[in-house]
């Protein structure tokens, strides 16, 4: 619900509250976030005359300072030494936005921007609030938009420049919020190509922290999902809320302590990718941020994100919603193939139950390796031996449906279309552009390079048998300048991500049987403005179950685990050159969306059967998963463990690997969590109650053979 009292405006979700005030002179003060209250409160900021704490528009009250008070926006030149959320360059010069209420409305709908992802669908209320600087003609509109049985709101901005010249942004922030007091720990995901979302969770007592993406993506290397959890909050108890930048671009992660030891936590568009130029009438709206809130501990958190995330955020494509099982002939082949190769290959996944044909890299122009052709989005035939078209039908006639990978965002210069047009090319006009992958950046903000490959797309999906699309990106952006359009640097970036998600909503509209799967080489681009467009995202190219087992674990905090791309690979595995039994890669591929990475031709036939079960297994359980919660029961230097129960608590999948094993081990025992404590679950041939399962524990059965797990699916006999 979302009320507006004595000056306070008062968001009440399913358990939490969220509080502004207006204050005497119009400015917008953050009164309170955290567990529901019912009454309306004022910043409990204790005011007092504080040196070098300036009295902008309180001249005569030397208690009143911006400075020290928590604000809703914060921007320059109101007397706040305090980051900035907004800093703004008007056209003389000068850095000073003094916003003031203007006006609100409340809506009884989700609003979304039209070019940018975000929360939709019904159930949701909207507050905009206008706030305008009349001396130097700027108005903002601060969007919240709450789904009031969740735990959860999202806000953004809408910035218009009204005034005679051109505004120079150098931060454009859409959250900002300050915490007045209280101890908290920051939870981050930080990784590398191959190891994305490492945990890590640390005091917030750093008198500033930045962690931000300047890669023109939201990055392997920091993911632009945070949590801030009081300091005793544990994964079942206390109070914690997430961010969520809805963007796939660079973002900036801002934490700062200040002088009376109250934090400020800024997240938006990346800083380094400024400064950004809004013309004379022109609008700019910011992308959103997603919070989420809990009172009862970390998995609850999660739980809420995903609850939230697959009704409000991610797309539901009708194929996505059958959990296709693909094979995916990149580890199976890479570059070298042809159509008999894949048909083969084809032939055998099908025998196994798979449904999806996906068709790697190296299929299009002259592409028998990473160097050339990007761009040249037309097929090899010489190299298939036939024509995409008759491979597709080809597959389709076995029963299954067929997938193609594409990278639309790049430009090979060894290509037919660097050839004709070498200026579609991101560069700057004097310095011999930043090589990476042997690849560099389509300037898809030049209208021509975008039509070309808007038309080299819709060609694709017109004129073949289509049923998935794997989206990849594989490099960071530098060099970020359209040579054509010479754009300042912030325009660039982020018109470069406005005109990928208007490439990838046309597909998601046009072609909307089809189902999108992200990657960016793995988890480069996991973030949730993709999610919004394509319901399942290639977690990482590290497919070594131990390995993933870490990531999946880190990325279920802030993802759903539906979202994650799993697939079974072979051994040894090709990152890690470990050999883990097909039985721990399956139990793992099942805590995602299941698939094959391998060459069904060159696995014994005990795997075969074994992955033939599986299949059937996940297909049969697949739909429960979807609507099941996940709790992080354990993670430790021997096992990880994992619990999904369905929502009605009437089964649960059990999934523990055993990493490390020392001789005479220790026993390893688990209280498991979120069953019915007065159900009777049957778990490994025997009946225990919810309530025992949860409190007095199990042991786990692992095998006695290197890296053995558990997929079990406990279902309750007696309610
Ligand atoms: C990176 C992806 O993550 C891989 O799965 C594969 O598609 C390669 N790119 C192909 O170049």
């Amino acid at each position: 619900m979302i009320a507006f009292n004595n000056n306070i405006f008062h968001l009440t979700g399913k358990d939490f509250s969220y509080q502004m005030m207006i204050d005497e002179k119009g400015v917008l003060l953050h009164s309170y976030y955290g567990k529901r209250i019912e009454e309306e409160v004022s910043p409990i900021t204790e005011q007092k005359d504080r040196g070098f704490s300036p009295n902008a528009l309180f001249f005569d009250k030397r208690t009143y300072s911006y400075d020290s008070l928590p604000l809703e926006l914060s921007t320059l030149g109101m007397g706040d030494f305090r980051k900035p959320a907004i800093a703004v360059e008007n056209e003389d010069n000068s850095i000073t936005l003094n916003l003031r209420y203007h006006s609100h409305e409340i809506f009884n709908e989700a609003k979304k921007s039209e070019l940018l992802p975000g929360l939709y669908g019904g159930g949701g209320e909207t507050l905009v609030i206008t706030l305008k600087d009349d001396a130097y003609c700027i108005e903002v509109k601060i969007y919240y938009v709450l789904f009031p049985s969740y735990n959860a709101f999202s806000r953004y901005l809408e910035i218009k420049n009204l005034a005679e010249g051109d505004k120079t942004f150098h931060s454009l922030s859409s959250t900002s919020l300050d915490l007045s007091f209280g101890k908290y720990d920051l939870i981050s995901f930080t990784g590398r190509h191959c190891f994305e979302r490492n945990f890590n969770r640390s005091k917030m007592d750093a008198l500033t922290l930045n962690a931000s993406s300047s890669r023109g993506t939201s990055s392997h290397q920091i993911n632009p999902a945070f949590i801030i959890a009081e300091r005793e909050t544990t994964e079942d108890t206390g109070i914690a809320f997430s961010l969520h930048l809805v963007y796939s671009g660079s973002f900036n992660f801002n934490i700062s302590k200040d002088q009376y030891s109250s934090y400020r936590v800024i997240l938006g568009m990346g800083d380094e990718n400024m400064p950004y130029i809004l013309k004379k009438g022109e609008m700019i709206t910011t992308p959103q941020v997603i919070h989420t809130f809990s009172d009862k501990g970390l998995n609850n958190l999660s739980n809420t994100i995903s609850d939230l995330f697959k009704e409000h955020l991610i797309n539901k494509n009708t194929l996505s919603c059958k959990a296709p099982v693909l094979i995916n002939n990149w580890e199976a082949t890479y570059f070298d193939f042809d159509g008999t190769k894949l048909i083969n290959i084809a032939r055998k996944a099908k025998k196994l139950g798979v449904d999806l044909f996906v068709l790697d890299d190296g299929w299009f122009g002259k592409r028998n390796d990473d160097k050339s052709s990007l761009g040249d989005w037309f097929a090899n035939e010489e190299k298939l031996g036939m024509s995409l078209s008759s491979l597709s039908d080809r597959i389709h006639k076995m029963g299954m449906k067929f997938g193609l990978w594409i990278e639309p965002e790049m430009i090979s210069r060894d290509s037919k279309l660097y050839r004709e047009h070498p200026d579609w090319l991101m560069r700057t006009p004097k310095q011999e552009p930043v090589k990476s992958r042997d690849q560099y950046i389509l300037d898809i903000t030049n209208d021509e390079a975008f039509s070309y490959i808007k038309n080299a797309i819709c060609n694709l999906l017109d004129n073949v048998k289509i049923d998935y699309i794997k989206w990849d990106m594989n490099r960071s952006l530098s060099d970020i300048y359209s040579p054509v359009n010479r754009t300042k640097r912030g325009n660039t970036a982020h018109n470069f991500v406005l005109r990928l998600y208007h490439l990838l909503n046309i597909v998601k509209t046009n072609y909307s049987n089809i189902l999108l799967e992200g990657c960016s080489g793995g988890g480069g681009r996991f973030d949730a403005g993709m999610l919004y467009y394509t319901p399942q995202i290639w977690l990482s190219d590290n497919t070594d179950a131990l390995n993933r087992a870490e990531i999946q674990y880190n990325s279920s905090y802030v993802y759903p685990f539906s979202a994650f791309g799993a697939h079974v690979s072979a051994v040894p595995n090709h990152q890690t050159y470990r050999t883990i039994p097909i039985e721990t890669r399956s139990a793992i591929a099942f805590l995602g969306t299941y698939g094959l990475e391998l060459d069904p031709e060159k696995i014994s036939d005990e795997d075969g059967n074994f992955l033939k079960t599986e299949i059937k297994r996940f297909k049969s359980y697949s739909n429960k998963l979807k609507n099941s919660h996940l709790y992080r029961i354990e993670k430790s230097q021997y096992v990880t463990c994992f619990l999904t129960v369905e929502k009605n608590r009437k089964s649960a999948l059990l999934t523990a690997i055993l990493k490390e094993r020392e001789g005479n081990p220790l026993p390893i025992y688990v209280k498991l969590k979120g069953l019915d404590p007065n159900y009777t679950y049957s778990v490994f041939d025997k009946l225990y109650k919810g309530s025992t399962l949860m409190n007095y524990g199990l042991s786990l059965p692992f095998e006695n053979k290197e890296y053995p797990s558990i997929s079990y699916i406990m279902k309750a006999v007696k309610s």
